[in-house]
C-alpha cells in the first residue's frame, strides 16, 4: 500500500508569549484534529510546528524585561512546548527559529533566490536613531496618527483607530528608544516583486484553488485586486537570521521570509535523511493557521516555493480560522484579556479535553466567534456529562450489575423482540449517517460539524437505552445481552471517534472496554465502517469511570473573575504603549473663548442615584449664587455618599439640558486616570462656594 506524505503545519507561534485559547481554536487545535484524522487513515503525516523567535516584538519585549532576545525566548519556547504537549497537541517536533539548522536553511534559500534573480534590489531612506546607533524598525517610531491624532500611533499601525501606516507617515516621529525625533539614511535591501508575481504566477495559483475555504479566498482575492506592492526581505536589524550575503552586517532576513521557512527547516531537523519526500513529488502540504497569517501562507510563502522550484509543492490547503473572542470583547495580550491555556491547566486539571470539545464546537471557522466560561460550562455539563459520559457509564455500570462486568454474548437480532430490533435498526442507521457525516466533515475541514456529529452518536445511544429498557429486563436474560452487547459496542465506535478530538477520553475508553484498536481497525472505521462486532463475549471489560465530571457554578465565577482582575491589574501600570491613550491637543483658541466660561467652585450638598440610570448621580449644588441640580456621568465610580460634602469645579452657564426628565443646569470637570477612573479637580485650599476660576 502506498502511503501518501502529507506535511500538516501548524503556525509558529511567536516566543514573545504563553499561547491562549485564541491560538489554540484559530490553528493548533483544528490541525491536531485533522493530523490524527489522517493518521488513522494511513497516511504518512508529519506534524511540524515550532516556536517563531525572531521579529521585532520579541526584542521589544526583552529591551522591557531587561534581558537579551535570546534569554526571553528561550523562556517562551520551553514554556509554550510543555503546555502544547500537556494539551495533548501531537506535534511530530516542535522546533525552533533560532536553531542553527533553521538559519542554515533559510540563508540557503535566501542565496538561492538571489542567484535566480529573483530580488530587486532597492535603496531606500529609512528612519535612522543617531543616538542609538541603529535604524528603526516600523515598531520603534512613534508619533502622532495622520488619521485620528492619537500621538502614540506606531510605525507600522495605529491602535486607537486601527489605520495601517508607514512610518513617513507619522507627525511628529520619535524613535522609541532614545525618544529622539529619527533621522533618513539611506539603506539597501531586497525585494520580492510581488507585482511582477502577482502577474507572472499569483493571480493564476489562487484563481485555481477553487476548494479552498471562503474566508481564506475572499482575503486572497482582496489583496490581488488591490494589487500586490514588492515587499522587503530582508531589514535592518540585529536580531534574526544574517543576510547571507558579503557586506550585508546588520541586516536580518525579514521574519516574514524566514519563519515559512521554518516549516521546512524542522522538517528537516525530524528527519534528516528523507525531508525532501515531504516537500516534493506528491506529498500533500497543508497550513494551519489565524486569518491575520493568511497573506504571508496564501501569497508570499508560495510565491517564494513558486520562485525556488527545485521541485517544491505549494499549499493544497490553508485552512484559515477567524478570531476567537472571549466574554464579549475581542482577546488582547496587551491588555491581559486572554485565558492562557498553562494557566487553564493548571486551574482545572484533567479538563483538557473538555476544553477541546468546547473550543472544538465553537471554532471561528467561517466567522468570529465567542468564548464565555458560563458557555464552556453548559457544554461540559449538559453534552460531555449529560449525553456522552452519562450514556458509557449507563451501559458500563449496567454489564456490571446483570453481566458480572463481562460482555453479554451478542444474541441473533432475530430472537429478540420487534421493538428492540426496530430501535436497533434504527439506531444502526442514526450511528452510520453520523460516520459518514462525521468523515465528510473532517474531510472538508468543518471540525465544529465533526464534533457536533460524535455527540450524535452519543445521543443515538442514549436514545437507545431509554426506548429499550434493559434495566426493566429482570428476567429476559437474551433480549437484556442483546441491548447490553449494542451499547457496548456504540461505546467502542464512540472511543475509535474520539481519538481524533478527545485522546484522553479515548484512552479511558480504551481501559473501560479492556480494549485496545489496532492500525488496522481504525482505517476499518475511519474509511466509514460501522463496528459492530468487535468485543467477544465473556470479554472482562475494566472498572466503569466518570468520562467527565460536572462543573458547578462557583468554578465559573472565580475564573471570570480573574479574567476581570488580570484586565484591572493590567490596565493599572498601563503606559501610553498599554490602554491609557493621551489625547491629541485640540485646535488653538483666544483668551475670549476661554473667557467666555464661567467656571466657578461649587459644593455639593446632595447627591443621589437616578432610577435605571447606571451612570448617572443627581446632584445639589451651592454655587455661592444659587442652588442648583447638576447630572454628572460619575456613578460608577462614586457613590453618592462619597460625594457628599465636596468641593467641585463646575462649568456653571453651559447651557441647561434635560435628560431623563430632570434639567441639568452645569457640568462638574473632571480628570481621567491612567486606571480609568474618573477624578474630582477641586482646589488645594479652603476656597469658598461661587469663587470664580480663571
Ligand atoms: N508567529 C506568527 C504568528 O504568531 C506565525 C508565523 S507562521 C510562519 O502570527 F509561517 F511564519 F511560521
Ligand atoms: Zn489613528
Amino acid at each position: 500500500m502506498s502511503h501518501r506524505k502529507v506535511t500538516i503545519t501548524a503556525a509558529l507561534p511567536y516566543a514573545n508569549g504563553p499561547v491562549h485559547l485564541g491560538h489554540l481554536a484559530g490553528a493548533y487545535l483544528p490541525a491536531d484534529f485533522y493530523v490524527r484524522y489522517r493518521r488513522m487513515l494511513g497516511d504518512d503525516v508529519l506534524f511540524i510546528c515550532g516556536s517563531d523567535e525572531h521579529g521585532v516584538p520579541i526584542t521589544i519585549g526583552a529591551k522591557k524585561e531587561g534581558i537579551s532576545p535570546q534569554a526571553l525566548v528561550d523562556r517562551n519556547h520551553a514554556l509554550i512546548k510543555k503546555t502544547f504537549a500537556d494539551f495533548g497537541i501531537s506535534f511530530d517536533i516542535y522546533g525552533r527559529t533560532s536553531d542553527p539548522i533553521h538559519h542554515e536553511t533559510s540563508q540557503e534559500m535566501f542565496r538561492d533566490l538571489l542567484e535566480k534573480g529573483a530580488f530587486d534590489v532597492e535603496e531606500t531612506q529609512q528612519f535612522y536613531d543617531e543616538a542609538a546607533g541603529q535604524f528603526l524598525a516600523d515598531r520603534y517610531i512613534s508619533g502622532t496618527c495622520p488619521k485620528c491624532g492619537n500621538p502614540n500611533a506606531y510605525g507600522d499601525q495605529c491602535e486607537q483607530c486601527g489605520s495601517t501606516l508607514s512610518p513617513q507617515e507619522l507627525q511628529n516621529p520619535r524613535s522609541t528608544l532614545s525618544g529622539n525625533p529619527p533621522v533618513l539614511r539611506p539603506t539597501t535591501n531586497w525585494y520580492l516583486p510581488l507585482d511582477k508575481l502577482q502577474h507572472s504566477f499569483l493571480n493564476q495559483y489562487i484563481n485555481s484553488r477553487e476548494d479552498w475555504k471562503s474566508n481564506v479566498l475572499g482575503q486572497c482575492k482582496s489583496w490581488l485586486n488591490e494589487g500586490l506592492k514588492p515587499r522587503a526581505m530582508t531589514r535592518d536589524l540585529d536580531w534574526g537570521v544574517q543576510v547571507p550575503v558579503a557586506g550585508a552586517d546588520g541586516k536580518v532576513l525579514y521574519v516574514w521570509f524566514e519563519a515559512p521557512i521554518g516549516y521546512i527547516s524542522n522538517t528537516r531537523k525530524l528527519r534528516p535523511d528523507d525531508w525532501q519526500q515531504y516537500w516534493t513529488g506528491d506529498a500533500e502540504l497543508i497550513h494551519f493557521i489565524g486569518k491575520d497569517n493568511i497573506v504571508f501562507h496564501c501569497i508570499i510563502f508560495p510565491a517564494m516555493l513558486h520562485l525556488y522550484g527545485h521541485g517544491f509543492v505549494l499549499p493544497k490547503q490553508v485552512p484559515a480560522n477567524e478570531f476567537l473572542n472571549l466574554e464579549g470583547a475581542k482577546i488582547s495580550t496587551s491588555r491581559n484579556w486572554a485565558v492562557w491555556v498553562h494557566e487553564y491547566m493548571h486551574d482545572l486539571p484533567g479538563r483538557e479535553d473538555e476544553l477541546r470539545y468546547v473550543l472544538g464546537s465553537i471554532m471561528p471557522e467561517t466567522k468570529d466567534s465567542e468564548f464565555t466560561w458560563k458557555d464552556w460550562q453548559t457544554r461540559i455539563n449538559s453534552e460531555l456529562v449529560g449525553i456522552f459520559g452519562n450514556f458509557v457509564n449507563r451501559a458500563m455500570v449496567l454489564c456490571g450489575k446483570f453481566h458480572e462486568g463481562k460482555v453479554p454474548g451478542a444474541v441473533p437480532i432475530q430472537e429478540v423482540p420487534a421493538a428492540v430490533r426496530e430501535a436497533w435498526d434504527l439506531c444502526a442507521v442514526e450511528l452510520q449517517s453520523s460516520l459518514d457525516a462525521m468523515r465528510d466533515s473532517l474531510k472538508h475541514f468543518r471540525f465544529r460539524d465533526a464534533l457536533a456529529e460524535m455527540m450524535n452518536m452519543a445521543r443515538a445511544g442514549n436514545k437507545f437505552l431509554a426506548v429499550t429498557e434493559p434495566w426493566k429486563l429482570k428476567d429476559d436474560y437474551r433480549t437484556r445481552a442483546f441491548i447490553l452487547n449494542r451499547a457496548l459496542h456504540i461505546a467502542a465506535n464512540l472511543m475509535l471517534a474520539s481519538e481524533v478530538f478527545l485522546p484522553r477520553t479515548a484512552e479511558n475508553l480504551t481501559s473501560q472496554l479492556a480494549f485496545s484498536p489496532d492500525t488496522a481497525l481504525r482505517l476499518r472505521f475511519w474509511k466509514g465502517e460501522l463496528q459492530t462486532e468487535l468485543l467477544s463475549e465473556h470479554h472482562s471489560l475494566g472498572t466503569p469511570a466518570l468520562l467527565f465530571r460536572q462543573v458547578e457554578d462557583a468554578v465559573v465565577e472565580e475564573q471570570i473573575q480573574k479574567l476581570k482582575n488580570m484586565n484591572k491589574e493590567s490596565a493599572a501600570d498601563a503606559s501610553p504603549e498599554g490602554q491609557f491613550v493621551m489625547q491629541p491637543l485640540k485646535d488653538t483658541i483666544q483668551y475670549d473663548d476661554f473667557a467666555k466660561m464661567d467656571i466657578r467652585v461649587a459644593r455639593v450638598l446632595e447627591a443621589e442615584r437616578i432610577p435605571k440610570a447606571d451612570k448617572l448621580l443627581k446632584l445639589t449644588l451651592d454655587t455661592g449664587l444659587d442652588t442648583r441640580t447638576v447630572l454628572s456621568g460619575i456613578a460608577e465610580h462614586f457613590s453618592p455618599e462619597e460625594v457628599k460634602g465636596r468641593s467641585v469645579l463646575l462649568l456653571a452657564n453651559l447651557a441647561p439640558r434635560n435628560m431623563r426628565g430632570i434639567d441639568s443646569e452645569g457640568m462638574i470637570l473632571m480628570a481621567e486616570g491612567a486606571d480609568g477612573k474618573l477624578y474630582f479637580v477641586q482646589p488645594d485650599g479652603p476656597v469658598d462656594a461661587g469663587s470664580n476660576v480663571s
